[in-house]
């Protein structure tokens, strides 16, 4: 069982570990920013109320409300695919939403703050495009698919996000900071506590050098 958090501001690369380390340990690959795209293409949520004009609110690059963010995560840990343990990838964003699964006893053993600089971010996010029904992730000049706009595993065809101009991104650059940066302090405290495991991961460097430091710190902690 392995419960990880992965932290860190928008285009830090988080998604692209998370596909990687998932299959690599045979654990849940959970993205709060996925299951947001594919509830508003098909308008399908297990019994969740939710109201449209979420969509809007991440196209300008805001925060969605804690309330709806919180139900479709406790409902989405307690699917079978999540028994060997998971990755909560950009979950917890707000202190609030931290709170929620410490109040509900879901451990956590692992968070991985990804540091990368702003310059960085804005040009992995302008390039990069996604196959939505998986989640992969292709960027145009850093990780490029083998045919241009195709998925690689399905041939199908990959798009653009819509929330992945430079205006939105400075927005959710702006949310990153004010709300959730101090998640940094609020998980060195558990470190302190001896709940969880904490470390900061330099993610500025290629995705192959990153991915090794992740698995080297699973390895030295016996996963
Ligand atoms: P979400 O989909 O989570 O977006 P994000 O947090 O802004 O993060 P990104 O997906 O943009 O970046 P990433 O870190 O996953 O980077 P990636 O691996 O793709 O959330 C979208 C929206 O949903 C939010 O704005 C909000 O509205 C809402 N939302 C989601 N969760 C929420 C929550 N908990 N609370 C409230 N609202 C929430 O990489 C980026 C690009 O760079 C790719 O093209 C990739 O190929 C490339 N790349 C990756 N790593 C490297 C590398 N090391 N070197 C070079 N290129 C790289
Ligand atoms: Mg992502």
């Amino acid at each position: 069982m392995i419960r990880v958090i992965f932290l860190g501001p928008p285009g830090s690369g988080k998604g692209t570990q998370a596909h990687l380390i998932s299959n690599k340990y045979n654990i849940a690959n959970i993205s709060t920013g996925e299951i947001l795209r594919k509830l508003s293409l098909y308008n399908q949520s297990n019994g969740i109320d939710f109201d449209n004009t979420f969509v809007n609110t991440m196209n300008a690059g805001h925060l969605i409300d804690d309330e709806l963010i919180i139900k479709l995560i406790i409902q989405r840990i307690q699917q079978a695919d999540c028994s060997n343990g998971f990755i909560l990838d950009g979950f917890p964003r707000t202190i609030n939403q931290a709170l929620s699964i410490k109040q509900k006893n879901i451990s956590i053993d692992f968070v991985m703050e990804f540091n990368v600089s702003d310059i960085v971010v804005i040009d992995r996010i302008i390039g990069r495009q996604i196959h939505i029904n998986s989640g992969r992730t292709y960027h145009v000049k850093y990780n490029p698919p083998k045919h241009y706009g195709i998925d690689d595993m399905t041939g199908e065809k990959l798009i653009f996000r819509t929330d992945d101009n430079v205006e939105a991104v400075q927005q959710r650059l702006d949310q990153y900071y004010k709300y959730t940066k101090p998640l940094s302090k609020f998980y060195e405290k558990e470190l302190e506590l001896g709940n969880l495991l904490y470390f900061s991961v330099n993610a500025n460097r290629k995705v192959s050098q990153i991915y090794k430091e992740l698995i080297n710190i699973f390895k030295l902690h016996k996963f």
